[in-house]
């Protein structure tokens, strides 16, 4: 980041990320104020814009030319809003796979400089994952953002293990000093052996001396990466093979790629579109159905789809739809997530699977 830090006031071990997210949203976010987000975003945003008392203030995301944009003065707008006092950014981001660019991200910043009470809130999880050769800008180190920003950030991204729960926050010591303070109500201290874990691998992860691959040497994290983005490479090329209509989106970075199924809506038994409770016996035991509706009051398309695709055809995905505030106007219904954080044998397996749907009808 290009910073000196000192490591007893600017970085705090966090319980993963999204204990990082819990204490800084509830750290600098005041009850009856506003968050301000892109939307989809990663679900748990919500639950701690709740626990904070606050209220989320979300700008859509749209696809534009097989890219997700947004429109600058709807954020302009959204961070004029009186209540407005929180800015919560990703990238890479979750689930979209956009990478903002510096450009993006320069005119956020610019667009800050005029609300200079709003804190930002930046999920760097993926920050070693933008694909095509694309440079990772962290968002602190644009503009006049320091002094604003905290940054968060994964091992358990970093190194694929997300049950170990081990995260950083790093930032100027006053907004760090608030997130220390609900660390320290909520958990005090946390797993101290993964934390000695993450810390003694985090320079061996850059460190370039992991592999040699093609006669040139690769660290860990390039080493995932390349992996990541040839399953992106992989996926993306089988879907659009295939006789199921799925158009994937491009995917520019991080774990997931999002494939638009609005032209599969035909293949989709009625049950899974007309009702949450589509389990049929040979399904194997209920499970709790998430009851979530379209704001008209229907099942999103993309719901029943995965719901018909991992009961039917033994493939699990994640309905975009999810990833909207319940009752969302800005929600869509097109579009499924896919993991390509996998080593390769797992995707082809799904894609195996798919194939067989189109045979089936
Ligand atoms: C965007 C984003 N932020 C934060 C997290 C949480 O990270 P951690 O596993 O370190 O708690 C995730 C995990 O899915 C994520 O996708």
């Amino acid at each position: 980041m290009g910073q000196k830090l000192d490591p007893m006031k600017e970085v705090l071990g966090t319980l993963g990320a999204n204990g990082g997210l819990h204490c800084f949203i509830n750290g600098l976010l005041n009850p009856g104020k506003e968050l301000v987000t892109f939307e989809p975003m990663f679900p748990m945003y919500l639950d701690h814009i709740d626990l904070a008392g606050g209220r989320l203030r979300s700008v859509p995301l749209n696809i534009k030319d097989n890219k997700w944009t947004f429109n600058p003065d709807d954020l302009y707008n959204a961070f004029s809003q009186p209540d407005a006092s929180v800015f919560l950014f990703n990238s890479p981001h979750n689930p979209t796979g956009k990478v903002f660019t510096k450009q993006e991200m320069e005119l956020i910043s610019d667009m800050l400089d005029d609300f200079p009470h709003i804190k930002v809130i930046s999920d760097e999880v993926y920050s070693f994952l933008p694909f095509d050769g694309a440079e990772h800008h962290y968002f602190a180190t644009i503009g006049n953002n320091w002094e604003r920003t905290v940054s968060l950030f994964s091992g358990g991204k970093l190194f694929n293990c997300t049950g170990w729960k081990v995260g950083w926050a790093i930032g100027p010591q006053p907004l760090i000093h608030l997130g220390a303070i609900v660390t320290s109500a909520v958990y005090y201290c946390f797993n101290h052996p993964g934390q000695v874990g993450v810390a003694n691998s985090l320079d061996k992860a850059f460190s370039k001396d992991f592999k040699e691959v093609n006669g040139k040497s690769v660290s860990y994290s390039e080493d995932v990466k390349n992996l990541f983005e040839s399953n992106r490479n992989y996926l993306d090329k089988a879907l659009r093979e295939m006789p199921l209509p799925f158009k994937p989106l491009h995917c520019e970075g991080g774990y997931f790629l999002i494939a638009d199924i609005s032209e599969c809506r035909h293949l989709i038994p009625e049950r899974y579109l007309k009702t949450h409770d589509y389990q049929l016996p040979e399904h194997g035991p209920k499970t709790n159905s998430y009851p979530l509706n379209m704001p008209d009051g229907r099942i999103p398309l993309d719901l029943a789809f995965c719901r018909w695709m991992a009961c039917e055809n033994g493939v699990v995905m994640m309905p975009n739809s999810f990833f909207y505030k319940p009752g969302s106007p800005h929600t869509t219904e097109n579009y499924v997530r896919m993991a390509i954080c996998k080593e390769r044998p797992g995707i082809e397996t799904a894609i195996e699977r798919l194939k067989l749907v189109k045979n089936n009808h």
